[in-house]
């Protein structure tokens, strides 16, 4: 990920004469539409069978960071658009309002585009103001400077770009020499920038009618970058911000650690299960209810979730152990460990990613043997 720097914001001064007569007030209603859709079928190394929205930083599910960061902008009405892993999405977010929002779920039948989200959420969203959250971008900072930004200025669209080092797997954006965007292009094979569209956008109800007019692209999707082109080909106003500390699920498990190791960073302490007498704890360390620890040294950033045990170990910075696992007998650093894992007995474990219910034991000892058939008069060397 793009590293965090004290104020992630930097803003191109792209400014145009004023807002166009007939534009609402800076303070009008804005809504979230909030993708959590697509197929959970995709071959990374931990949603090859769920929401990769679900996926955890420092225990709590991607989709929520983004939640929470709409609510802290102010805003409250949230559409989520949801496909095959629509049970698994509305059993966590439920109606939202642990989140302090109201949660409509928006069902779509099949991934068919970021603009297809747009499109099926019409009557959802009215003649709204809203931004539109991809639910497995994590935004360091959150959104409501630039929710600020767009109430303040209202641009017909704006967006956020982010430098990343292979653009092609991104929405690519072309700046002219003052900072506005003049092109943009969905996974380009010879990229024109190193701009990449981050999965955050603000949108006024312009955005409708070039959603209207979009043909389905070479990848058979409605592409919210066609979009946003058709809107910059009118002559309409689109705004665009420059952020660092960005993260999307990749499936990269060194930029999941990374990610992992930022948000760990500026967690409170705090201790709700069971630590004993022989354990210590130093530094910002997290156990959660109905965790034990028991014989182990703890060094924070590190979270042990609820229900989990840890015992005669070592949970070392920047180590996540979601809920119900057990760590026992060994030592654990800059890792995840998700969901009822076990790990026992076995040494030391370091940057590593360990799936749901993955069980991690010693290898069973083999009794030391070479089996030879050797030619006539060969020599053999072997190493003790
Ligand atoms: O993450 C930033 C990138 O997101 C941008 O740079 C690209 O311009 C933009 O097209 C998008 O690219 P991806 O191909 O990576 O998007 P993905 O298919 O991963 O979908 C993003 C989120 O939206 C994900 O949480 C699934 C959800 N989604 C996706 C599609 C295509 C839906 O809910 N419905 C859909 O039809």
């Amino acid at each position: 990920m793009s590293g965090a720097q004290s104020s992630p914001w930097h803003h191109w001064s792209h400014r145009e004469p004023a807002r166009p007569a007939g534009t609402a007030s800076p303070d009008r209603r804005v809504k979230a539409l909030v993708l959590a859709g697509g197929a959970g079928s995709r071959l990374r190394p931990i949603t090859h069978t769920s929401a990769k929205q679900l996926v955890p930083v420092a225990n709590k599910p991607v989709l929520f960071y983004g939640l929470e960061a709409i609510r802290d902008a102010g805003i409250t009405e949230v559409g989520i658009v949801v496909g095959d892993t629509a049970a698994e999405i509305q059993g966590a977010v439920g109606d939202g309002s642990a989140f302090g929002l109201q949660v409509t779920y928006l069902p779509q039948d099949a991934p068919r585009g970021l603009a297809h989200a747009v499109l099926i959420a019409r009557d959802f969203l009215g003649g709204d103001d809203f931004v539109m959250y991809l639910g497995d971008n994590f935004i360091v900072g959150g959104i409501s400077d630039l929710v600020g930004r767009f109430r303040a200025e209202r641009p017909q669209a704006q967006i956020m770009l982010t430098r990343v080092s292979d653009p092609r797997a991104f929405g690519v954006a072309e700046l002219d020499a003052a900072g506005r965007v003049v092109g943009l292009e969905e996974k380009p094979a010879e990229p024109k920038s190193d701009l990449a569209l981050v999965g955050v956008y603000i949108f006024s109800a312009a955005v409708h009618e070039a959603v209207a007019r979009l043909k389905p692209s070479w990848r058979d999707e409605l592409e919210i970058t066609d979009a946003i082109q058709g809107l910059i080909d009118d002559g309409l106003r689109v705004e665009s911000t420059v952020i660092s500390g960005y993260w999307k699920d990749t499936g990269n498990v060194t930029d999941m650690l990374e990610v992992n190791r930022l948000v760990l960073e500026s967690v409170e302490p705090c201790v709700q299960g069971r630590v004993d007498e022989t354990s210590e704890l130093i530094g910002r360390v997290v156990v959660e209810e109905g965790a034990t620890v028991t014989g182990s040294r703890i060094v924070g950033p590190a979270i042990v979730g609820a229900g989990s045990t840890v015992r005669d170990s070592y949970v070392g910075p920047f180590t996540s152990i979601d809920r119900d696992c057990a760590v026992i007998d060994s030592e654990i650093e800059y890792s995840i460990v998700l969901r009822g894992a076990s790990i026992d007995g076995v040494g030391r474990i370091e940057v590593s990613l360990i799936g749901r219910e993955a069980r991690v034991t010693p290898a069973p000892r083999v009794p030391k043997a070479h089996r030879l058939v050797l030619g006539d008069h060969s020599t053999v060397q072997i190493s003790k």
